[in-house]
């Protein structure tokens, strides 16, 4: 089963290597170490299409291109792309494919054609736009179940990267929730902490506080919760980065998940236990409310984590 909302007939043009070329004829060899052995980093991006600046805007581009040469870098290419080739490429797929609607990026960067699990090269590289809307359980929210799998360890394959080998982990988990009827899953790391979701990290609000699992418990640094950290305290909303238990979760007042995919989505219950009323929370929705008029320039504020992508 396709789980992912299936976009290809709006989408007329990707890139690979550098080279635009008709979705059909991107191929990635079927010897290529990026297929079997993972040697694959990736990113997700969103661009915004904004009525008010009749524009296209990538959001936090350059957080998202800092991340990827990190990615990059623990798996020892010959030659990676640079940043400025990476972001030319994502900038003229979206133009060749005239987007104007809100729409996500997905940049790989692997090794293909004949290889082994130590290849450092031939290096490829793909740019995928598709339309993507905001998911619906941005209003609604969605039940987390904690996952008999543990996180992957930054001593076995580096959350802290975004490799597709890491989301074996993720996957197991999101299935296990899925078997279990829950929307989401909660991953504890090998200390039995909270680290985040196969896709997303985790925030929740006790006593106040929105608190988060810190950079050491086994998290992709993620850019939403970047985000999240930078916008709530000049909304009066306090936050906190530390170790989180797993008991925790179930004293909160509110929680949502985030990621560029997901952006602010509630969460509703982490077991059989209800977030607060059960019900998105006020200072979630708020959240909400800030994060979207900060992706879409609806204000002034940090206009260096938007990039335009017509207006040059
Ligand atoms: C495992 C994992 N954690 C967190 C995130 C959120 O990261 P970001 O906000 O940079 O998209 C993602 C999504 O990319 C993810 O796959």
């Amino acid at each position: 089963m396709n789980t992912t909302h299936d976009s290809r007939s709006e989408i007329q043009w990707v890139t690979q290597n550098h080279q635009l070329v008709p979705y059909s004829d991107a191929k990635i060899s079927i010897m290529a170490p990026g297929l079997t052995f993972a040697v694959l980093v990736f990113e997700g991006y969103r661009a915004y299409w904004s009525d008010a600046q009749e524009d296209l805007q990538i959001f936090r581009l350059a957080e998202h291109m800092k991340r990827l040469e990190f990615s990059m870098s623990l798996l020892n290419l010959d030659h990676p792309p640079s940043t400025e080739a990476l972001t030319d490429d994502i900038l003229s797929t979206l133009r060749a494919n005239e987007f104007r609607q809100d729409t996500y990026i997905r940049l790989q960067v692997y090794v293909d054609e004949w290889g082994s699990m130590l290849s450092t090269g031939p290096v490829g590289s793909s740019v995928i736009c598709r339309p993507r809307p905001r998911v619906a359980d941005f209003e609604t929210g969605k039940k987390f179940v904690v996952s008999s799998w543990r996180r992957n360890a930054d001593s076995a394959t580096p959350p802290r990267i975004k490799a597709s080998a890491n989301y074996m982990n993720s996957r197991l988990a999101g299935l296990e929730a899925k078997r279990q009827g829950a929307g989401g899953a909660v991953l504890l790391n090998e200390d039995g902490t909270v680290s985040e979701g196969p896709g997303g990290c985790i925030f929740f609000l006790r006593d106040g506080v929105f608190v988060t699992p810190d950079g050491t418990s086994g998290i992709l640094e993620s850019v939403t919760r970047r985000t999240v950290l930078d916008i709530a305290g000049p909304l009066g909303i306090e936050t906190a980065e530390r170790t989180v238990d797993r008991t925790e979760l179930y004293l909160a007042e509110e929680a949502f998940y985030c990621g560029t995919g997901q952006e602010i989505m509630p969460i509703t219950a982490f077991d059989d236990k209800p977030v607060g009323d059960g019900e998105p929370g006020p200072l979630t929705r708020r959240l909400q409310a800030r994060y979207d008029d900060v992706v879409r320039g609806n204000t002034d504020d940090h206009p260096k984590w938007r990039t335009p992508v017509y207006k040059v």
